[in-house]
């Protein structure tokens, strides 16, 4: 009888693991499959979803005044609008006239309906497990394809020779300027004992010196203008040559010559949308460009350097390690999706609307400013531009730079201020105070303000006159 009920009692307890265990069993299979499903799904899914998310938020009416940023505020949950400069309100509809009109820094906003048109072919959608390694295959931290596309940029431009030349990306042009002095100031050929002279011809822009100041090594110092030392090269010497240059749009040359000479070109602005290009594409030793001025994304922080020489390409290359470890990842994988679109009718498209742009912000500028005898236009020489086949072709600049010529307008930054208008003194650039700097590479809205601005402070002087 005993036996009888504790062989009951151990059936109970094998039949009750049996079914637990087949019950486990079942809902692991079930869950399991479930969870697989479930991810499956989000995988399947990834790219509609982050397309529809974007798409979402693209289409956000700011009523042509603004747009919003996938990255941006959210208002109630949804992308909220980011406004063009004196424009307010939630959808960006409402314009304050009293606002001043801004142009003062270098946001080269007048390529973005270019990349609107253009919003599918110029698109990157980027799963979670993207590039998340320091390197690209092969321990490079620079992407070939981004390389292959700058060297044929420059072909099908024609504004640089990239043959037998080294290729070097930095965090925007800024990164680079600064890598080229220091590798060029810590150059064992120059012949020289004492600090490197860093110098620049007047007017020239002011990151050159800032930074040179701000590194603060005892290898270099910042001495100002290139003109004083033009026939005193016999130092170690670093000339920063800006062409065309910022702010006046000049087609500099370098000044110093010597065994113990170095130039930096920077290159920033030399494309067909602003200058022309001539026949043969310039050789130097060490040129600095950027996409900021070339796409307008001054946001993706890329720029590149070509350089000809192998022991400065290293310096310049260890500067780069040993400061950010490379561009990020993220920006070589947007920049060639950016330049393959430029690229895909040789350029045209992109030139040509950019070209288009400002030629006419400068014609209306001009027609503008010619109604005045108190102000007037930097001069640059026509010439041939070999990108657009068209002879003497006008400069288009990113910048006007405006003299004030009335002998009591000392101060030409103030009587700008005084019309509601900021620019950017000629003393920045360590020019005179007649001579103020104005944006013109901003969107529609910014050009429109700025110009009728300086209608009214003209049209007000001609009725006092
Ligand atoms: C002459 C010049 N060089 C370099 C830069 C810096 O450009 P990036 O955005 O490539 O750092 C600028 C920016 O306005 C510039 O005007």
């Amino acid at each position: 009888m005993v036996k009888t009920a504790g062989t009951l009692k151990l059936a109970l307890l094998v039949a009750s693991c049996s079914i637990a265990l087949n019950l486990s069993f079942v809902m692991k299979l079930y869950l399991g499959m479930g969870l697989r499903a479930s991810s499956e799904q989000d995988n399947d899914g990834w790219t509609r979803r982050a397309a529809e998310e974007a798409e979402a938020v693209a289409s956000t009416d700011c009523s042509g005044h603004g747009r919003a940023y996938l990255d941006g505020f959210l208002v109630h949950g949804k992308a909220a609008c980011e406004c063009n400069m004196c424009y307010g309100g939630h959808d960006c509809s409402e314009f304050s006239p009293d606002c001043p009109a801004n142009a003062d820094s270098g946001d080269p906003l007048f390529l973005e309906p270019y990349w609107r048109e253009h919003a599918a072919s110029s698109a990157v959608l980027v799963p979670g497990w993207h590039r998340m390694g320091y390197s690209y295959t092969g321990e490079t931290l620079i992407s070939e394809a981004l390389e292959g596309q700058v060297r044929k940029l420059h072909a099908v431009v024609g504004n640089a020779d990239t043959n037998g030349k080294f290729i070097l990306f930095g965090a925007g042009s800024t990164q680079l300027l600064y890598a080229a002095v220091h590798a060029l100031s810590h150059d064992k050929n120059t012949n020289t004992s004492s600090p490197v002279s860093v110098v620049a011809k007047i007017p020239y822009y002011n990151l050159f010196e800032t930074q040179t100041d701000f590194f603060d090594s005892r290898r270099y110092d910042f001495l100002g203008d290139a003109a004083v030392w033009k026939n005193r090269s016999d130092s170690g010497f670093i000339e920063f040559v800006t062409s065309p240059n910022n702010p006046d749009d000049q087609l500099n040359q370098p000044l110093l010559k010597g065994p113990n000479v170095k130039t930096i070109h920077d290159r920033a602005y030399f494309w067909p949308h602003f200058t022309a290009i001539p026949a043969s594409p310039p050789d130097e030793d060490l040129t600095i460009f950027s996409t900021s001025k070339l796409t307008g994304h001054a946001g993706s922080r890329v720029g590149w350097a070509l350089i000809k020489d192998k022991g400065v390409y290293e310096r310049m290359a260890n500067h780069l390690l040993l400061n950010t470890i490379g561009v990020s990842r993220d920006s070589q994988l947007r920049s060639p999706k950016l330049l393959k679109v430029v690229l895909e009718d040789g350029g045209r498209g992109i030139f040509e609307f950019g070209y288009g742009k400002m030629k006419s912000r400068w014609q209306r500028l001009r027609s503008t400013v010619s109604l005045s005898n108190r102000f007037t236009l930097q001069k640059v020489p026509s010439q041939d531009c070999t990108f657009f086949q068209e002879l003497m072709r006008e400069s288009t600049p990113a910048y006007a730079w405006v003299k004030c010529e009335w002998e009591k307008d000392q101060d030409c930054l103030e009587v700008m201020r005084a019309a509601n208008i900021i620019g950017r003194g000629g003393a920045l650039f360590k020019a005179d105070k007649r001579y103020v700097r104005l944006r013109l590479i901003r969107g529609d809205d910014d050009f429109d303000h700025l110009v009728n601005r300086l209608h009214k402070l003209i049209s007000r002087e001609e009725r006092r006159g």
